[in-house]
């Protein structure tokens, strides 16, 4: 049986905007409202480059990446082509007004796909000489 955490009321998500949980381990969830007071959680990574998704842009059901705009569906979690790829979906749904994850998904889905890094100093093993 699924046990639901309560992540918020619905209404602390803006219409068209998201909220992000944060996790112990492993890279937050974003969880998003449309215009339809409909509810979505993906992982906060765009499987592009890793861009925060939970800061894109809502539409219909599915979000624009703000980095790179690629769409990336919020019901399955894969990329609109001609783009490819996919993010992991997490189980939500509302109830009574307050927003939940799936609390056994939340601890243990996609706990492998490391957040992204950028920047001048960042280097992969390979780089280096
Ligand atoms: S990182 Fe999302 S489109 Fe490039």
């Amino acid at each position: 049986m699924t046990e639901w955490k309560i992540i918020c009321p619905i209404h602390d998500i803006p219409v068209l905007g998201s909220r992000r949980v944060s996790r112990p381990v492993g890279v937050a969830v974003a969880v998003f409202r449309n215009s339809r007071d409909e509810v979505f959680a993906l992982l906060d990574r765009c499987p592009h480059k890793g861009g925060p998704l939970s800061q894109g842009i809502v539409f219909g059901t599915s979000v624009a990446c703000p980095l790179h705009n690629w769409t990336i569906g919020l019901d399955d979690g894969c990329a609109r082509q001609p783009d490819e790829g996919w993010v992991p979906k997490f189980a939500c749904k509302v109830e009574d007004g307050q927003v939940m994850l799936d609390a056994q998904e939340l601890a243990t889905h996609a706990l492998n796909l490391a957040a992204p890094r950028a920047g001048p100093g960042v280097a992969t093993a390979g780089a280096i000489a």
